[in-house]
């Protein structure tokens, strides 16, 4: 689904990835732990074909696909859908209207969708304005059932969530992970059975309250543009909790 090879990444001045080295597999599910400002946001974002991220050398390849250089609208309608650590509001442009667009013509249930993310009664309002916390991560998650991607991007979905509705969000990440939500128009029903659609799964977590819910078995962590430390996600979050990131600097050497 997803190759990242010797991927360096600029901010201005600065080198904030230094030769990223990541493969996802089709149906995998990849978490990434880092501490504050290590670089993880500069991933998704460098993923997602974001412009104030220089890739200086490297390359990435999306179901094949050499997407290096590929614009965000490119890589959206290629399947790499998004949800952002903190997503811009957008006076003027209604939930309902941008839901919509993410479907691309498609035809979906979009107050079902929201329903069933106790969104109903945001669609009418502007995206993000004035949203909680965790109305925004529901807002997000809406949009990314509506885009039925086959990459998703996760930049910590359950920050600022409660208890309750971490279950909503953990549950609707693992239905849209699972390809479970409805099935791409271009397969026909025949494809549809001989095979299922493929998903990936990128998940940014400082909690690790998100695996309760999916099926991870792979993650790494991110320290100072680098990944190291492979391991399943809560072994990786037992060793953090026990040890700090501190750790990381020996598994590095
Ligand atoms: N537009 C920018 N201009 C200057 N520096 C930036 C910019 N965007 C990010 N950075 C810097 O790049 C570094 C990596 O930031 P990034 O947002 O990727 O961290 P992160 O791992 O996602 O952290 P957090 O866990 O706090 O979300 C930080 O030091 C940040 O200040
Ligand atoms: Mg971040």
């Amino acid at each position: 689904m997803l190759r990242i090879e010797d991927l360096h990444v600029k901010i201005g001045d600065r080198e904030v990835l230094r030769g990223i080295n990541l493969h996802i597999a089709e149906n995998e599910t990849f978490i990434l732990f880092g501490p504050n400002g290590s670089g993880k946001t500069t991933l998704l974002m460098t993923l997602m074909g974001f412009g104030n991220y220089e890739i200086t050398s490297g390359r990435i390849l999306f179901r094949g696909q050499d997407i290096t250089h590929a614009s965000i609208y490119e890589r959206a309608r290629l399947g790499i859908g998004m949800s952002f650590q903190r997503p811009p509001t957008i006076h003027g442009l209604k939930t309902r209207h941008l839901v919509t667009m993410c479907a691309r013509g498609r035809d979906i249930d979009v107050e079902g969708m929201a329903q069933k993310l106790n969104m109903d009664a945001f669609l009418d309002r502007d995206i993000n304005a004035g949203f909680s916390g965790g109305e925004i991560k529901r807002s997000e998650l809406l949009q990314l059932m509506a885009q039925n991607p086959y990459l998703l991007l996760f930049d910590e979905p359950e920050s600022g969530v409660d208890l309750e509705n971490m279950k909503l969000i953990g549950a609707t990440v693992r239905d849209v992970l699972s390809g479970g939500i409805e099935p791409r128009p271009e397969t026909s029903m025949k494809q549809q059975r001989v095979r299922k659609r493929p998903v990936s799964g990128l998940i940014i977590t400082h909690t690790g309250y998100i695996l309760e819910y999916v099926n991870a078995d792979r993650g790494q962590v991110l320290y100072n543009g680098h990944l190291c430390c492979e391991a399943n996600p809560r072994d990786i979050l037992d060793h953090i909790s026990q040890y700090g990131y501190q750790e990381c600097v020996r598994c590095l050497n």
